[in-house]
This record gives structure tokens, sequence and C-alpha cells, in this order.
């Protein structure tokens, strides 16, 4: 397939069941950023959740930490919805949840197993494949987020700023071949509308064995900063609330999943 074939909205639908969380898709050409423009849009007007804007290029992409999110157009998927957070307190588990459907989806499709580097990063042999950026939105009273996703597909971004270290990777060159952004799309929100709906039912355990499969930090030694302190060693495990248990020198420590940011660790 041509790498570079436009996304296909009805492709997209067709592929989504009636009962789907998504209702309205919109691909543009180009925008600033997809998760900037439903924050803009819901602030002009009020927004029901299920809506989802596609973009084939992004100007000025955003990634978590003030990052900057690069994509080439019409080789990546970089896109937002706006979906019910079912646990506004704690929003590690929408993150997590998203980044699970994607790498689900991924397997789906092409039988490659992405891992996870907590909180938000979808991992392929090693390199960054791609991340979610959920960002709450108050409207009226009730508790929506926009959540954002970038996905290397066809080819990588020239110029991605080195996260920890690590370079990026797009699924093309570890598949062998070109990939139908339509269908994987299609695939991630699949994926997507079966968390949403397990998290509705109030259930996030699924999601912590799933991130305990898929981690890339458990085992490994890694270093992390939680306010203001640094704390170096293994990583042991995910705990129940998105923390990090970790086996320092002076002994096992959880650094709370709110607070502690992962600064390095060792792939
Ligand atoms: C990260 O890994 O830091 C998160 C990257 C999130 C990028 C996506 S691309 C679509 C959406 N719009 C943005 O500006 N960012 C997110």
């Amino acid at each position: 397939m041509d790498p570079k074939e436009a996304l296909d909205a009805d492709q997209v639908s067709r592929r989504l069941k009636p009962s789907h969380f998504i209702r309205e898709i919109e691909i543009l050409k180009s925008a600033p950023s997809t998760n900037t423009l439903l924050h803009e849009r819901a602030g002009r007007e009020p927004l029901e959740p299920g809506i989802l804007l596609a973009a084939e290029e992004q100007t000025t992409g955003k990634g978590r930490m003030g990052r900057v999110w690069h994509s080439e157009p019409y080789q990546a998927l970089t896109f937002s919805f706006l979906c019910i957070n079912y646990f506004p307190s704690k929003p590690g588990w929408i993150t997590l949840g998203a980044a699970l459907a994607a790498a689900m989806a991924v397997e789906d499709e092409t039988g490659l197993s992405p891992g996870i580097k907590w909180p938000n990063d979808i991992y392929l042999e090693g390199k960054k494949l791609g991340g979610v950026l959920a960002e709450a939105l108050c409207s009226g009273d009730q508790d929506l987020v926009v959540v954002g996703m970038g996905i290397n597909v066809n080819s990588c971004p020239e110029k991605m700023e080195a996260q920890e270290g690590l370079s990026p990777v797009c699924l093309r060159e570890v598949h062998g071949s070109a990939l139908d952004r339509s269908v994987l799309l299609a695939a991630i929100l699949n994926s997507m509308d079966k968390i949403l709906g397990q998290m509705a039912q109030g259930e996030t355990h699924f999601l912590l064995n799933a991130l305990r499969k898929r981690s890339l930090l458990i085992g490994r030694p890694a270093v992390f900063e939680c306010k203001k302190a640094r704390y170096q060693g293994k990583v042991l495990d995910h705990t129940e609330d998105l923390g990090i248990l970790i086996e320092t020198e002076i002994g096992r420590v959880v650094l709370p999943g709110e607070t502690a940011t992962l600064i390095r660790f060792q792939p």
C-alpha cells in the first residue's frame, strides 16, 4: 500500500460498532495540535464526549512535560478524542488505558508486541513508538478528558527530542511493510472502547495486570525524582494506585504515581 495514503474517516467509522464511544470523526490536513484544538473548541461551545480529531500534520504537536511532539505528515497517527474520565482524581488510569489500547491494537494488527514505559509511552524493540498526552477538561458537571495519541506508523520523525537518551522507531521499520493508518486507528479505538467499558464498571485491576505484562521498567535499574529527591534502584513492581515499587540501597520504597517522574532507566 501507499505509505502516504490519507486517513479515511469513513473507513475508520465502518470498523467501529454502532454503540462505540466515538460518534464523530474529523480528519484535518493540518492542525497546530489536536489536543489544543479540542480544548479550544470546548472553550467556545459545550462538547459531548465521543469527538475525535485527527491531523495529517501537526505544526506544534505537544508531548508530556512541555516537550514537543514531532511527526512526519501523512506517516503517523496524531489524534485526540474526548471521553469521560471515570477516575478524575487518578488521571494516570486514562493515560495508561490509552497507551495499552495502542499496544494491544498494534499487536492485533501486526503480531508485534509493544511494551509500555510507565506512565504513558509505547515502546517497540527498546525504542519509542508513541505516547499519550491526556489533559482534563471541565465541561459542566461532566469529568471529561482530552486524550491525545501520537504513533510513528510509516516513518520516524527526523527530529524527535531525545527522551531518556533513546531514539524513536516506527512500525514499518520493524513490521517490514507499510501499514494502513485508517485500519490501525480503528483498531486502537476498538481497544479503547473495551477499556473504557471496563473503566465504566469501576475496574482498573485489568489495566495494572496488562501494564505488568508489558512493563519496560520491572526488573530494570532506573532513576526517579519525587518531591525534589532522587531515587535510584531496581524497579520491582507497579503498585495498585500506579505508583512504583523500587529496591534502593536503603531498602524498598513506593513512589506515588502522581508525584514521581522517571528520569532514566536502563533498557
Ligand atoms: C508524549 O509521549 O510525550 C506524549 C505525546 C502525545 C502526542 C499526541 S499527537 C496528538 C495529540 N496532539 C498533541 O499535540 N499531542 C498529542
